[in-house]
């Protein structure tokens, strides 16, 4: 039975107001990433992660899903089993749109999770309390549920079976900095890359190969939001 991998990232929610990271006037603009989103600077400053995730979480209350993740809830409903869906968001604009199936690989921003026992619970789009203590152990070292860099992401884990499992893969508004998206695409004989810029491909040794949508086998250069009815058709007529 054929099935598609589909790995998303911050371009997905662009156009529901969520900023991505690496664009212009993007998130790692007004801070500095490895003070926020390290795990070194978590241990240095607790307070101005918690903060961060606070207003990232607080943001979230008003946003809306946008047509590319209705487009994805659709695709999920008609083709239950059918799909795997990584996404790199943490927002939950997805499950919003309908979606029940999502892995997410860094973590949820709507939740905290206890680093005494490891629980996890959804909090809402409210800030985390200063007294805020885990609902199972009581513990107070409670944090968000975001993967800092350096820290371990075990929905890492389900790449590998996601690869093994597909015979299309598509990428939706990534752009491949931390998850090797052509590493990713070289391993399947179809590929779809949506993305409505040209992004170069980095290696691991810093040289500059060719464009990352050189090394898909399809190329939509258009806005996920855009480009949402063309590819549900195009993943549809793979999976029919
Ligand atoms: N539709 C589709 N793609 C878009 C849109 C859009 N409307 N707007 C921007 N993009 C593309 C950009 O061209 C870029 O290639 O989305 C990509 C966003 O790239 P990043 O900001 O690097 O986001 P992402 O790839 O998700 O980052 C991966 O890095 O900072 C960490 O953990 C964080 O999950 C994140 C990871």
């Amino acid at each position: 039975m054929k099935k598609v991998m589909i790995l998303s990232g911050a371009g997905l929610s662009q156009e529901s107001g969520i900023k991505t990271f690496r664009d212009n006037n993007g998130l790692w603009e007004e801070y500095d990433v490895m003070d926020i989103c390290s795990a070194e600077g978590w241990r240095k400053n607790r307070l101005l992660v918690t903060k961060f995730f606070n207003e990232r979480r607080e943001e979230l209350k008003n946003k809306e899903p946008n047509p590319a993740h209705y487009m994805l809830a659709k695709l999920e409903q008609n083709f239950p089993d059918r799909i795997w869906h990584l996404t790199q968001n943490v927002d939950d604009l997805l499950e919003r749109a309908g979606c029940k199936n999502i892995i997410h690989m860094h973590g949820t921003l709507k939740d905290l999770r206890c680093e005494n026992c490891g629980f996890v619970w959804d909090i809402g789009y409210r800030a985390q309390r200063e007294d805020e203590v885990c609902p199972k152990c009581e513990s107070d070292s409670v944090r968000h549920n975001v993967v800092m860099f350096g820290e371990p992401a075990p929905a890492y884990r389900n790449i590998y079976r996601a690869v093994n499992d597909s015979r299309l893969f598509v990428a939706i508004g990534t752009s491949g900095r931390v998850i090797d998206i052509v590493s990713l695409a070289k391993e399947f004989g179809n590929s779809i890359l949506v993305n409505p810029k040209r992004e170069e491909y980095i290696t691991v040794f810093g040289s500059h190969e060719r464009n990352i949508d050189e090394y898909f086998t399809e190329f939509i250069q258009k806005k996920a939001g855009e480009a949402c009815e063309e590819l549900y058709e195009k993943i549809v007529k793979f999976l029919e």
